[in-house]
């Protein structure tokens, strides 16, 4: 079967990519649920030891665990080479990228530096497995087009960003005495800009177009956008390290202008879609572009003011904006695509009598997926005005956030219930 130039019958085993995509959203639950037992003092600056866990719980658990997910379910489709053992490489990373996560966001939490230490061999583990898996998969394929470079480029920055996690952690737990602020920075903008950026921007080309029914990016921005925004990374991790007063110029003239175009890119296109039917997944990208254009711009400003730059409001904007307004925005919306399409597909090849698998639409209905992006916008504004008055407001912040995650776990396990119940 093919779809759109895809080969389907490439696809892996479901139980491959489902078991991340089923454990992702409980990391994020877990994220706010620790914001809701640390309340106000979670809050306090972007170094308080329960937001960095957060962070972890929310960048590694939820985010990385998905995008992995995804990967290992479109790269075969899209390269046409599928990894071997596919189960084998699900497990192998799932179970240490799980384990590893939770020691790091104890770590973090707690200070507990056994914990910082031996979260490292598991996390090490699973990105190193996953990069290598990717990398033959991507060094094999004969397709060439601008989402698998991005994939390329991406997988180069998760790297980078694990690199600099475990120079981080080795500083942490005193075992190296380097500029620590300079490394979190550069670790930050790797893993938020090159690994989840990148690859989100990647998967666009693919996903918006054919799910969203838009059309196409253009090829001026399919052929440039990523490798320019990578170059730029580069360009701007060698001057904050050198010329740290120069650094601004970069972000100016390189790293907003490609994030913000992109973002004005996706809104230009989805206004532009085919099918004028309301859609769950469009109106999450819609918030995560709307998320990344303020995330740029709050970013630009802080550049060039260092009053704003210097208050504790400022990185906390900038994380929830760039970590829950975009990339879980987005990330959430596609989920509620991919989940659905991959256990259709599974249930056809399984039962070819088609008149009893139900369509997408049905595999998780729009109501249930509706009334938890409403909780998840409800949730994003509450934490930006929580970053201004966190008593009392992170409570209502974080009581929503849980119940949007809870939601979002309910509603993957639920499709997966449906495939157990249809494949029996
Ligand atoms: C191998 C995995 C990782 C390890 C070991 C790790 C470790 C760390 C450590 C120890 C810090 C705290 C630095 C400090 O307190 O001085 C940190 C900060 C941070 N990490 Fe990671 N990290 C990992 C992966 C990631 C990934 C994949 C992302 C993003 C996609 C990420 C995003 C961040 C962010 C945004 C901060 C900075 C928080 C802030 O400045 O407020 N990390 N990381």
């Amino acid at each position: 079967m093919a779809l759109a130039g895809l080969s389907l019958e490439q696809a892996p085993p479901l139980s491959a990519p489902l078991r991340l995509f089923l454990t992702a959203p409980l990391f994020a639950l877990l994220a706010a649920l620790l914001l809701l037992f640390s309340g106000p003092a979670a809050l306090a600056s972007r170094w308080s030891p329960a937001l960095l866990a957060i962070t972890h719980l929310l960048t590694l658990g939820f985010i990385t665990m998905s995008m992995m997910a995804a990967l290992l379910q479109m790269l075969p489709v899209l390269a046409g080479t599928p990894a071997k053992q596919p189960r084998l490489v699900a497990w192998l990373v799932h179970v240490p990228l799980s384990a590893g996560t939770l020691l790091l966001a104890s770590g973090l939490a707690a200070g507990w530096k056994i914990a910082l230490l031996a979260s490292l061999p598991l996390l090490a583990w699973a990105v190193l497995t996953f990069i290598l898996v990717a990398a033959y998969s991507l060094a094999r394929t004969a397709a060439r087009n601008a989402t698998i470079n991005a994939m390329r480029l991406a997988l180069g920055a998760l790297a980078v960003t694990a690199l600099l996690g475990v120079m981080l952690v080795v500083i942490l737990t005193g075992h190296a005495a380097l500029p620590a602020l300079k490394l979190t920075d550069l670790h930050a903008a790797w893993g938020l800009l090159g690994w989840v950026g990148v690859l989100i921007i990647g998967v666009a080309y693919q996903v918006v177009p054919m799910f969203q029914m838009t059309p196409a990016y253009a090829t001026r921005i399919t052929a440039w956008l990523t490798p320019w925004l990578f170059i730029m990374l580069l360009i701007w991790s060698f001057t904050v390290w050198w010329a740290e007063d120069k650094a601004k110029w970069v972000a100016l003239a390189g790293l907003a202008p490609g994030l913000a175009g992109f973002g004005l890119a996706t809104l230009s296109l989805q206004r532009k879609r085919r099918r004028r039917v309301p859609d769950i997944t469009l109106q999450f990208w819609r918030l995560g572009m709307a998320s990344l254009l303020a995330a740029s711009g709050i970013w630009l400003v802080a550049q060039f003011s260092p009053v704003f730059s210097a208050t504790a409001l400022y990185p906390l904007w900038l994380g929830m904006l760039g970590i829950v307004g975009f990339a879980m925005s987005v990330i959430n919306g596609m989920l509620y695509k991919i989940v659905p399409f991959m256990v259709w597909l599974h249930l056809q090849t399984r039962r070819p009598a088609r008149g009893a698998i139900p369509n997408t639409k049905e595999i998780i209905p729009d109501k249930m997926a509706r009334r938890q992006l409403q909780t998840h916008i409800a949730a994003l504004a509450l934490l930006l005005c929580a970053a201004v008055l966190p008593n009392p407001l992170v409570y209502m912040a974080a009581a929503a956030w849980c119940i949007s995650c809870a939601l979002l776990a309910w509603n993957v396990f639920w499709a997966y219930r449906l495939y157990r119940r249809l494949a029996a």
